[in-house]
Formats: C-alpha cells, structure tokens, sequence
C-alpha cells in the first residue's frame, strides 16, 4: 500500500487517461536546434523526465511562428509541417515509458528574444524588463534603453489566430495527446488577456470580453482544424501582481469562460514580467504560496484544475491532493533537478529526491538569460548527455580530494559512483563549504536543502572523510590524482589606516546552531558581533547574504562596492527581490518582515580610509565623503591557492575546481565537481592544457600504448 494513493492515481484529461496526477510543467528548456527542430538533447531530457515518472509531461514554449516571436534563442518551433518528423520523435520517447505528453503553444510577442527588432505585441510599448529572457541587454557594456515594441494590426492579429491552429494541428498530427496555450507571464496571449498589458481599442481590447476574445478565437480554431475531441489546456496567470492587472477576481470568470468553450484542462500560474518574483520564484518563496488559486478556481470548474509553483515535497504535494486543493501538482524546475522525483516516491525512496532549491543560476541565469541550453545547478546531468553515459570503472583510482564544498563533494559522489576510491579532506568539523553561509540568511534555507541531500549521499555511499584535517603534501603523494576544491577566501583590500579593523565576512554569517545534526562535534563556532551601523564592503553573493543577515536582524548597512550597480552578478530574480527589501518592502505575494532600516548602496566607490568609527569613501572620479560606522565587513573574494601551488611544485597529479579557480556560483562548482569525476580514467593521462585525457578514440589509444 503506497504512503502516496492520491499521487498516484490516474484522472482523466477530455478523453486522455493520465497514469497519475503528477504534471512537468512546461519549461523552455532553449536546447533545440537553430532552427527551432527537435534535437537530440530535447529527446534525451523528456524521456529522462518520462522515465522518470511524471503522467503528464508538457513540452516548454514553442511558438507558433517563429518569424516573429521565438522566446529562447533554441526554443522549439511549430510552424511549418517539416518540424513534425522531430515532435512525433519526441513524442514516441515518452510514450515508451507510460507518460502522456502535451505541447505548449507560445508566441512570447513583446518578450521575444528573437526577433530583436519589430518585436510585436498587443500595442506600442518600451519595454524594460532585465530578468526576461527577451531582455534587450545584450552586449557586456550596453546601457538600458528600453526594446520598443510596437502593436499588432487586427490582420496580424487574424493571421496569428491561425498559425497557433496550424501548430496545434502539427502537434496532434505528431501524435501527443493534448495541447497547451501559454496564456501566462505576459507572453501574447497574457498580454491580450492581460487589463494592465492591454491598451487596444479595436475589438481586442478594453473590456473582458474583448480581451478574451483573441484566446477564445484560438481555441476554437484548434477545435475546428483538430477536433473537439483534442484536449487543450490553458495555462494562465490567476495574479498579475501589479495595480491594475488581473487579480483572482477575474481569474475565477476567466477559468469558467474557458470551460465553457471546450477548454479540457486548467494549468494556473502566476505573474506577469513586471512581477518576476511570482512567476520564477527565487528562494524567498516557500512551498505551496500559490495554493489559494486552485482552492478557489477548482469548485467553481468540472474541468481538472493543475496548480504549480514552488512544489517540492511530495508529502506536501500529497496532501494538497488529498485535502482537494487541486487536481493535479505541477513541477516545472523540481523536474530538472530531480527528474526521477515520482519514481523515487513511487518506489519508496522519497529522501533520495534531490530537491530543487530555487536558486536560478542553472536553469535561469546561466541558461536562458545567457542565451544558452539548459542546466541545473544541482543536478549536473541537466541537459547533458554525457551523463547518461556514465559507466563504471575497471580500475579504480585512489583520489584525493580536498575541500568539502558543492565541488569537492559532487566530485566525491560521481567518483564513487563510478567505482573510484576517493578521500574528501575538509579542514573544518563540518561538511558543505560556502553553502553553509546561507544557514544564516533569511530564506535561504532551501540551500541546506542541498547541503543534506550532499552529505547523506556521501554517508551512503560511503565515502571516506577526514573532517578537521588538511592534508600536507607528504600524504597527498599518496595518492593517483588531486582535486583542489578548496574553495574562496575574504581578504581586505588596499586601504589606508586601520585595515585590521575589518571583519571577514564567513566570521560574521558563521552558523551558531548546536543543535544541527551536522554541527561539529566540540566546535565552538559561534557567529561574531557587530556594532550597530555597519559597512559591507564588497559585492557577489557574498555581500548579498551578508547584508541581509544583517539587516534581518535589525542592523543599520551601508554596502560600498566598485561596481556600477550592486549585485551585478547575483541572479537577475533574487536581486530584484532584495532591492525590494533594501527599501523596506516586498516583492509580490511576500510578506516578511520588512527591514528596520532601509540598506544604503553606495556604487562604483571603494573605501579610501579607516579611521576609528568612522570611515572614507572614494568614488570613481575622487570625490570623497565620510561614514560614521560601527564596524566593517569585507566581503572581497579570492581563490585559496596556496596548496595548488605547493601541489603543482611538488609535481602531483591535480585539477582545480569551482571557487578555488575564481568565486563564481553554485552551478559553476557542482559542474566542475562533477565532471571531474566523470573525467577520472583509469589510465589517468594529461593533455597539455593539464585536462585529463578520457575517451580517447581506440586507434590513438593504441598508438600511445595504452590499449
Ligand atoms: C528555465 C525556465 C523555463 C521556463 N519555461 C516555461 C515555459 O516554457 N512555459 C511556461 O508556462 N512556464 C515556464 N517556466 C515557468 C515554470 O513552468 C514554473 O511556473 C516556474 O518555474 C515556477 O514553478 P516551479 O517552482 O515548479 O519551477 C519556466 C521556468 C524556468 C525556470
Ligand atoms: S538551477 Fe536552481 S532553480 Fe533551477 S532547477 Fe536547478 S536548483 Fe532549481
């Protein structure tokens, strides 16, 4: 008897049987080819995702016309019948493992990332929207101007009617059971729908029943050209969450009117660009915030409702269903991170699930803002095929690897999985390396998240760890090969007068909590005081955290940093949400206590002077001014390389990883980590460039006299 029957068990779409009630929801994954045709990496993803047990998966945005709207640069596209060979593909790979499957339509109009010009949408409009994947910054130096955007005639907006049909034609014709409109998040259809976005004064505009009128107008011709009998889904935003948008209100009539055209399935979202914190959420969103949507929606419909967001825990997801809060649970990134997270409940090993943390680096940062194919910060093998074929070794390596962050231990972990022997060497008490500075951080607790799924794998596989210990080269000698993942320290740049005044920052977010099952035995790690008025000098992740721990608990920050705009180089979504809570409120649907003090950011200055409680501030062009302050944290960053050198001298076999190469982000380690130990071969050659030379082509193998 599964700890799970409502998970599990199946629910009609129209006329499309669903194994169980777990949903993929869509997510652009940006990973096909140029052309917009399915690619390899689309087919090994979603099948993963099959295998892996979702009963409904829906295939991200993939636009209709693709001449005037792509939403990822490598979006897949459906607008001319030569795509449909790849989507029936696509399809077939996961119907093999049980899973019913959907597209979802998008044409993404304003938010385009292609076209980046005669970009279109509802009405004119200049546009600045820096977290959107369509945003117009693309050069390192570009200053902001805003993407004009201009609006569709009524006759481009007939035509477009019609090539979502076509699309939906080829969609069905490829031989998925149902289609999606993305109708959600600002793209065309949101914008139409949307009171705040839509500005029109012809008869698609103005009034609900015009700004329904281009969805209804779609559904029915998908109806004409596929059937009733196909099942379409709608997904759109329940909230806006900005003044004027569509509230819950309004999306209990919009839910009702898409029943009564036909509609077979209700997928609710939520946001529009203007309010990225609640369509993407970053960490600050704990599980379930949007659950009041389908409690509201789903007695008023006979239609299933889907609700989604921020959905990790099965428990959790369980009891929602359990309860009748919704009909479905939708995960979009937990499925990145974790793609086997309904096998491993259904299996009955739910604490295998690595959960998604909401970080964003992976999946938003460094995939679909940069113009890139998909990744995950947690899971290396997101999106990359070389996983797949990961094979066990037939000569396992003694391995050395020191440091015991993210990179060191995702290292340790594929290693041992492979077969290999590694040691981890961490010099503190505890495992997690830099991960264990957000303990501190208010709502960044889905970090340790990560931190324990790292740990516990390490316990059960076995590994070997010697904590409190830094190894010296004597020992290391010892060993086949050397990862260096000591990580990044603080340091306190040039300054003039009292430099040893200033604090590093580890000391100041050190976690004080005895009672954490990994606390180190006989430590006595206890977080530093700070006066009240303090500086945080520095910027990155570092500065980011530390300013709001200390502003959490009530301190009166100042950052100074040399960049031209503070968090430059933190995810786009969390500094939106921070900048908020720098002037003391919150982003949409948050309710934390808003700091005592606003946080003052000085920029594109740096500290001249430390005098006693006071200090000197220079900016760019010299102009000096003077801060009276309590204490000063340096959050300045650089690699530990002193054992790298001492290593390379001493002629040892070593890679170095993560932090310890430059302070970057947790999907910049863990990848490192990772491929380290997909890269260890048991013949353990370099190429020049000190990569290890894996994989050789047999012939070359043979001719270097290793096979
Ligand atoms: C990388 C990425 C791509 C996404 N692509 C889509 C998409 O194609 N269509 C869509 O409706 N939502 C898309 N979303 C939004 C997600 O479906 C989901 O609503 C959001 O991430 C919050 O839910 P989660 O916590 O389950 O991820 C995307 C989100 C991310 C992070
Ligand atoms: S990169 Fe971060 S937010 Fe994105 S799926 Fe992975 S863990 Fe989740």
């Amino acid at each position: 008897m599964t700890k799970y029957p409502h998970l599990f068990q199946p629910i009609r779409i129209g006329n499309v049987e669903v194994p169980n009630r777990i949903v993929h929801e869509p997510t652009d994954i940006s990973s096909s080819n140029a052309d917009g045709s399915v690619s390899e990496r689309d087919i090994y993803h979603h099948r993963e995702i099959a295998k892996g047990g979702c009963g409904l998966v829906i295939v991200g945005a993939t636009t209709p016309d693709s001449k005037t709207g792509r939403p990822t640069v490598t979006c897949l596209v459906a607008d001319n019948d030569n795509y449909i060979p790849g989507l029936a593909r696509l399809a077939a790979a996961m119907h093999q493992y049980g899973a019913r499957c959907a597209v979802q339509l998008m044409h993404p109009g304003r938010q385009c990332a292609i076209p980046r010009h005669n970009t279109m949408s509802t009405n004119d409009v200049v546009l600045k929207l820096p977290w959107s994947a369509g945003h117009e910054i693309v050069y390192a130096n570009a200053e902001e101007k805003g993407k004009e955007v201009r609006g569709m005639t009524t006759e481009e907006v007939l035509e477009m009617i019609e090539l979502f049909a076509e699309a939906a034609w080829r969609v069905q014709q490829a031989g998925f059971d149902a289609v999606q409109l993305h109708a959600a998040h600002g793209y065309l259809i949101s914008s139409f729908m949307s009171p705040y976005i839509n500005r029109r004064n012809d008869r698609f505009g103005g009034s609900f029943e015009n700004r329904m009128r281009f969805p209804l107008a779609i559904i029915k011709r998908i109806q004409d050209k596929c059937g009733r009998d196909f099942p379409i889904l709608v997904r759109f935003s329940v909230d806006e969450w900005v003044p004027g948008g569509r509230d819950l209100e309004e999306s209990k009539l919009v839910a009702q009117v898409f029943e009564q055209a036909g509609v077979a399935a209700l997928d609710l979202s939520q946001c529009i660009q203007e309010s990225p914190g609640a369509g993407f959420d970053p960490m600050q969103y704990p599980e379930g915030w949007t659950m009041y949507a389908s409690e509201a929606i789903k007695p008023l419909v006979k239609i299933p409702v889907i609700n989604s967001h921020t959905l990790r825990d099965p428990d959790y997801c369980e009891r929602v269903l359990a309860e009748g809060k919704t009909d479905m649970v939708g995960l979009s990134r937990q499925i990145l991170a974790d793609p086997y997270w309904a096998a491993k409940v259904y299996l009955g090993k739910p604490e295998k699930i690595r959960k998604c943390i909401s970080c964003l680096t992976g999946c938003w940062q460094e995939s679909l803002m940069a113009k890139k194919e998909i990744a995950c910060a947690v899971n290396p093998a997101c999106g990359d095929l070389r996983f797949a074929e990961m094979r066990r070794t037939t000569n396992p390596l003694r391995v050395a690897i020191v440091g015991g962050g993210p990179a060191g231990l995702e290292a340790a972990r594929i290693a041992t999985v492979r077969g290999h022997k590694p040691t981890v060497f961490e010099k503190t008490g505890e495992l997690g390396g830099a991960i264990l500075g957000c303990c501190m951080v208010p709502d960044k607790d889905k970090m340790k998240w990560y931190a324990d799924w790292l740990r516990n794998e390490i316990r059960d596989l076995g590994v070997e760890v010697r904590l409190g210990h830094a190894p010296t080269i004597e020992e290391l000698k010892g060993y086949d090969v050397v990862l260096n993942a000591t990580g990044a320290h603080s340091y306190v740049p040039q300054v003039h007068g009292h430099a040893e005044r200033v604090i590093p920052f580890e000391e100041v977010i050190a976690c004080p909590r005895v009672k954490c099952e990994w606390y180190p035995q006989g430590s006595n790690r206890k977080a530093r005081h700070v006066g009240e008025r303090v500086l945080v000098w520095g910027d990155h992740y570092a500065a980011a955290d530390t300013v709001a721990f200390l502003a959490a608990i009530g301190k009166d920050v100042t950052i100074v940093t040399e960049k031209k705009e503070f968090g430059s180089t933190v995810e786009v979504i969390h500094m939106y949400v921070l900048r908020k809570r720098f002037q003391q409120t919150d982003a949409e649907a948050l309710h934390s206590k808003p700091y005592k003090y606003p946080v003052k950011v000085i920029q594109n200055s740096t500290l001249y002077e430390i005098g006693e409680g006071k200090v000197v501030i220079q900016d760019r062009d010299f102009n000096r001014q003077t801060l009276e302050v309590d204490d000063i944290v340096t959050c300045h960053t650089r690699p530990n390389t002193a054992l790298l050198d001492e290593m390379v001298a001493a002629g040892l076999r070593v890679i170095n990883v993560g932090d310890a190469v430059r302070p970057r982000n947790l999907n910049a380690a863990v990848k490192e980590g990772a491929l380290f130990g997909l890269s260890l071969d048991e013949h353990l050659l370099f190429n020049p460039n000190h990569a290890i030379l894996n994989d050789l082509p047999l012939d070359v193998a043979v001719q270097l006299g290793i096979r």
